[in-house]
């Protein structure tokens, strides 16, 4: 019984006012339509998204989340062509359905994108299912009729009902589960007869109801509120927020402030993970039991371990830190920055495609880039990997032990060789071999009473102008 998922995300989504097509508008860090393609079940053998404007970029989003592995079923698009309602739009899927051997269409929009994966997985078990609310304010919406028996009856659109219709505050959701054979021949003979002059996928689902009863599920607003307008993201971002946190505080991590804290839909926190306020972890991050991330921190992908610090504002993606490692305050870790357990990282230190060994130190003013930091190697404040020539990249190696002076550069490629100490202010521009010492002095010269007779100099000297 392979149930095919039809996404509905050719609309034009005039009044998000956007060059970025309606459905990759993001909550939480995740574009809407990635949200409805992740709330499919596994019961789904495939799906197919309907697109138009701004085609291009919703297919090269799609690519790019296949190749992440954030699908769960395979995904083809087709293009609408001029967009001429929600009928025509699945109509225009009717050869892909077949080629899928689709027994059952699962309907969904692809700018509602807080359906719950249990609400879906329930629709798509279904025969003959639409989700339905009822609301306060049921405006712009289809209102929907039932028969005694609560089975679907009709569906008439906010522009063709009369007054005494618009007082029914039950109105059709827009997501649907139905039998593929009845509603390919409901589709092939929809007319648009109607004030909008457009093909409603609402006609071909009461004439499908004619054959075979259409269960009206009520489901949660919250669910099914579309994103139309950048306010419609700002109020969906709070609900997604409010159900995304209340999940992690009951399941044990501590959010200071959950108001001011972003946790998107694919990070995982464990037990005991204290968040505070105006953090934001989004994308594919995971935290292991008892770390703690600090006011301000912005994270995104990457791979926590346990019993971590993060101090205030630090801002890390794409690196891995490991188990009782310290970072910031002001650390800024980005892609592939490998911290290793208990290594230290301080203020005002920027890493990339940089490893640092169990132990490892950096406290204070460095810059290292495409380097290596053996275990327990100290390296002092305002260090500068100068890795990169004006044409290539090229990487420091520092072994284990190593003592690197304040105020050093290491000019790249170089490697330090274990247990070497580089001295105080020193340019290292070839390789030291382990236990040596190196440094680069000009001497030093002192003179006694020159300051003094500096000054007089200098004052004369603006008496005289
Ligand atoms: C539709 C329903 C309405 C329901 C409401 C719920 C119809 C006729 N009406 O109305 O009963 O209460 O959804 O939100 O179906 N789209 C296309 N191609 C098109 C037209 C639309 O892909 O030619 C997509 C849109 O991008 C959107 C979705 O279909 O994702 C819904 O279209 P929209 O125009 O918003 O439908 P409504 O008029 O709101
Ligand atoms: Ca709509």
């Amino acid at each position: 019984m392979p149930t095919v998922a039809v996404i509905l995300a050719a609309g034009l989504g005039k009044r998000m006012q956007s060059t970025l097509p309606k459905v990759l508008h993001p909550i939480l860090g995740d574009p809407a339509l990635l949200w409805v393609l992740r709330s499919l079940p596994t019961s789904v053998s495939a799906a197919v998204v309907v697109v138009h404007s701004g085609k291009e970029q919703v297919e090269g989003a799609l690519t790019q989340w296949q190749q992440e592995g954030l699908l769960p079923c395979p995904i083809l698009t087709v293009d609408q062509g001029e967009p001429l309602g929600t009928g025509h739009a699945v109509q225009v899927t009717i050869a892909a359905l077949d080629r899928l051997g689709a027994t059952r269409a699962l309907i969904l929009c692809g700018d509602v994108p807080l359906l719950e994966p249990a609400t879906v997985a329930r629709l798509a078990a279904s025969e003959g299912v639409l989700l339905a609310m009822d609301l306060e304010d049921p405006a712009g919406y289809g209102r929907v009729l039932q028969h005694p028996d609560g089975a679907l009856k009709d569906i008439i659109e906010q522009k063709d009902a009369s007054a005494e219709l618009r007082a029914i505050r039950r109105v059709n959701g827009g997501a649907y589960a139905l039998p593929w054979k009845a509603l390919k021949l409901a589709l092939v003979s929809l007319s648009n007869d109607n004030s909008q002059g457009e093909f409603y996928l609402t006609d071909a689902v009461v004439a499908v109801g004619r054959q075979v009863p259409i269960a009206v599920e009520l489901c949660d607003p919250a669910e099914l509120m579309g994103m139309n307008s950048r306010k419609d993201q700002a109020i969906l971002q709070a609900l997604a927020r409010n159900r995304v946190n209340g999940r992690w505080m009951d399941a044990g991590v501590t959010l200071l402030d959950p108001d001011t804290t972003r946790v998107g839909p694919r990070v995982q926190l464990s037990m005991d993970v204290l968040v505070e306020p105006v953090a934001c972890l989004e994308g594919a991050v995971t935290v292991a039991a008892g770390t703690r991330i600090g006011q301000g921190c912005v994270i995104r992908d990457c791979t926590i371990g346990p019993d971590v610090e993060i101090r205030a504002y630090c801002v890390i993606q794409r690196s891995e830190i490991g188990a009782g490692a310290k970072v910031g305050p002001f650390a800024h870790l980005r892609e592939g920055s490998i911290l290793r357990a208990k290594v230290h990282v301080g203020n005002f230190v920027e890493t990339k495609q940089t490893t640092l060994h169990v132990g490892a130190k950096a406290n204070h003013l460095s810059y290292l880039g495409d380097a290596e930091v053996g275990e327990r190697s100290n390296i002092g404040a305002g260090f500068i990997s100068c890795n990169y020539d004006g044409f290539n990249k090229h990487r420091t190696i520092i072994g284990k032990d190593v003592f690197v002076g304040s105020d050093c550069q290491l000019v790249a490629p170089v490697t330090l060789g274990d247990n070497a100490i580089i001295g105080a202010g020193s340019t290292i521009t070839q390789d030291v071999p382990p236990d040596a010492l190196a440094l680069t002095r000009a001497p030093l010269v002192v003179k006694e009473g020159g300051a003094a007779r500096l000054r007089e100099k200098l004052r004369a000297k603006r008496e005289k102008s």
